[in-house]
């Protein structure tokens, strides 16, 4: 007889039990000492792309089914939401999808949050549908943002996103974005051995001293379709030393408390680039992220196998009291470090997809 796996979904959402009430302005601690600090809002859970190690196609094919419109929330409600958050400690926003800039009229969603004043904002794009949106997206008040790219090359390009959208789509959406005034890009290459790891250094040595911001992030084993296994993480370490080999780099300080790229400069003064090592060094010590879900679930991690329903709150008619003190219970709750005990036996559980939670 086999064990049975400890690590086991039972429901995708649940019910935020009543909690007491919360003061406007309250700081919200975890229970590991951890402060809330940034929202990552997930707004569909469509996407244009197939990457192989987040939307595979025999998983997401014709027949998935996706959300349907009154499933998500609406900006309204996303609004009301992260004015009460931002009541609450959080600083950063992050928009996110699938692909966020197929959510149409995103830049209206943006203008609203940005009237709030007091957040930075941001979003993470495949960036091809940016030669018509960036500058809206600027217009807006978006303050930064991030594009992702894993490969230079022709055939790997098309391999990873496995719809066939070509490299130059990519390039033109960075170019688009640098004409509206993003001045600095940061652009996301997920590295998986074997099949697109030769690219790091045609990255490194095309972005080099452009001012954009190369990160190499670790394959992780998020969702539970893209047969993730650890001989296809290359270890961030690996990364640092084969550019250094070409092009000597230093260590640099962090940003911000928790920053979840560990930051490299190069030595010669041609920028940096970053490394995100979730599976070889975990970061959630610091971790301050809370994420919420297309249909208005929140979650406390990118592993998580369970939500908090927040719409039903909403929609059930709650007022702002009753939404803090369930955030609040939320928050409070919180014991993640999933990072920290990654086990092949977790990596295999069912877990919310990454193109729903929004990475
Ligand atoms: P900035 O530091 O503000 O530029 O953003 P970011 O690096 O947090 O955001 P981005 O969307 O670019 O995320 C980069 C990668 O890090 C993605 O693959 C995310 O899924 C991953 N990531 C972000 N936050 C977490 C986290 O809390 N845990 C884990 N394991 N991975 C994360
Ligand atoms: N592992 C690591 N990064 C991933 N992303 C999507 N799926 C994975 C995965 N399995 C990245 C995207 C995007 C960011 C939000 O997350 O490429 O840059
Ligand atoms: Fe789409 Fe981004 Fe997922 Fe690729 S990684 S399928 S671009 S959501
Ligand atoms: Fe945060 Fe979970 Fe990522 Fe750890 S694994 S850093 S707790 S989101």
């Amino acid at each position: 007889m086999t064990d049975r796996p400890t690590f086991q979904i039972v429901d995708q959402r649940s019910r935020i039990p009543d909690g007491p009430s919360v003061a406007r302005g309250a700081e919200f601690t975890d229970t590991r000492g951890r402060a809330l600090r940034d929202l990552r809002i997930s707004v569909t859970d469509r996407c244009n792309f197939r990457c192989i190690y987040c939307m595979p196609k025999g998983v997401f094919g014709k027949d998935y089914p996706f959300l349907k419109r009154p499933d998500l929330l609406s900006f309204e409600e996303i609004t009301r939401l992260v004015r009460l958050f931002s009541d609450h400690g959080v600083r950063k926003i992050r928009i996110t999808g699938g692909e966020p800039l197929l959510r149409r009229g995103v830049e209206h969603l943006i203008a609203a949050l940005a009237a709030m004043g007091g957040l930075e904002l941001t979003l993470t794009t495949n960036g091809v549908l940016l030669p018509r949106m960036a500058q809206r997206l600027k217009d807006a008040g978006l303050d930064r943002i991030t594009i992702s790219l894993d490969a230079l090359d022709e055939a790997t390009f098309r391999r990873m996103n496995d719809v066939d959208f070509p490299v130059a789509d990519v390039l033109a959406g960075i170019e688009a974005a640098e004409k509206a005034g993003f001045a600095q890009v940061k652009v996301n290459m997920v590295v998986k051995r074997s099949v697109n790891d030769h690219a790091v250094m045609d990255l490194a040595r095309h972005f080099r001293g452009s001012g954009h911001i190369v990160r190499y992030i670790e394959f992780m084993d998020v969702g539970s379709s893209n047969g993730w296994c650890m001989d296809d993480v290359v270890p961030s370490r690996e990364i640092v030393d084969r550019i250094s080999a070409e092009f000597p780099l230093e260590a640099a300080d962090a940003n911000y408390h928790g920053e979840v790229a560990e930051r490299w400069r190069y030595r010669d003064g041609q920028g940096e680039i970053g490394v995100i090592s979730s599976v070889t060094q975990a970061f959630c010590a610091t971790c301050t992220r809370l994420r919420l879900s297309t249909e208005g679930q929140l979650y406390t991690c990118l592993f998580a196998q369970q939500g908090h329903d927040l719409r039903s709150l909403l929609r059930g008619g709650a007022d702002d009291e009753r939404l803090r003190a369930a955030i609040a219970t939320v928050w409070h709750g919180r014991r993640d470090n999933y990072s920290e005990i990654r086990t092949a036996e977790t990596a295999a559980a069912r877990k919310i997809e990454m193109s729903y939670i929004g990475g």
